[in-house]
């Protein structure tokens, strides 16, 4: 089975686009995002222009600040403080990576919690780590609805995940272990990582490894979920060997048209929930 994340994050947009419609009649206003874009990361412009246009589809006010490379600290600083104040915007997004001269903590410790629709701040980082409701980093939200699209309940599940950044691998792990998984979380220095995959009923790639992932590592009835985005010469590829893998697995995600276009649509999600909110 190849999970479509492409179809699911057309549902889901199409969903917002419904809520957003009643939220304008309840409140007569819309939910508004802002995402702050410094420099000149290729990957990041195109990104940052589907979550413009996503955005703009579903009814939310979005608005995309751009800045050049060698800009101030204290002007994206000085700016995030203003847009924590305007009552317009719902939700606030400074996109990763920044360029070195600039404190990424330091960023992302000025947005407010409540308007902070990527789940980064440490106050929502604490909240989903303690188990409690929070805002969640919008890709490991969308590898757990691919994931539900497959197998509702994962309780006693052994999942894998492969890498420990706090835009997947954490989170991802404090999701699944809200969902009652077995959690076991990989890095570049874990020891035998196929021998760890081949007991995974989940594995989550988020390693940024082009390939990395074989048809001999997996179990045949696991669920394979793909994070990476890997430009090589041959096009973008995914962490996984998908060629290999899909031939053993009980489920897989493409790359592209798999995590990548959930991840814009949780985005949206959030803006929304931040939204409601801040009406409630
Ligand atoms: N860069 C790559 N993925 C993300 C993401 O989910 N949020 C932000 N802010 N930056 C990113």
């Amino acid at each position: 089975m190849i999970i479509d994340g492409n179809k699911t994050a057309a549902k889901l947009r199409e969903d917002l686009k419904k809520k957003i419609i009643d939220l304008k009649s309840t409140y007569n206003s819309l939910p508004g995002l802002t995402v702050i874009l410094v420099g000149n990361d290729h990957a990041s412009k195109i990104y940052v222009k589907n979550k413009e246009k996503f955005s703009k589809e579903v009814g939310i006010n979005s608005e995309v600040i751009r800045y050049p490379e060698n800009i101030d600290e204290s002007i994206i600083l000085n700016k995030i403080l203003e847009l924590n104040k305007n009552k317009k915007i719902s939700g606030i997004l400074v996109q990763l990576p920044l360029p070195k001269h600039i404190n990424k903590k330091k960023v992302i410790e000025a947005i407010l919690p409540t308007k902070d629709v990527d789940g980064f701040h440490p106050l929502n980082v604490g909240h989903l780590s303690s188990g409690y409701d929070s805002r969640i980093p919008c890709t490991p939200l969308g590898c757990l609805l691919l994931l539900k699209k497959v197998e509702k309940n994962l309780t006693g599940k052994h999942a894998v995940i492969i890498g420990r950044s706090n835009l997947n691998g954490r989170p991802m792990a404090q999701l699944l272990l809200k969902e009652n998984c077995t959690v076991t979380i990989t890095h570049s220095k874990t020891k035998d990582l196929k021998g760890i995959c081949n007991k995974a009923d989940i594995i989550v790639a988020a390693a940024g490894k082009p390939k990395l992932v074989k048809g001999d590592w997996v179990k045949k009835n696991a669920i394979v979920i793909d994070v990476g985005i890997n430009k090589t010469d041959s096009g973008i590829v995914g962490d996984v060997d998908f060629d290999e893998v899909s031939k053993v697995v009980h489920a897989i995600t493409p790359v592209p048209g798999g995590v990548g276009p959930m991840t814009i649509a949780c985005l949206l999600n959030n803006t929304v929930e931040c939204f409601k909110r801040s009406n409630s």
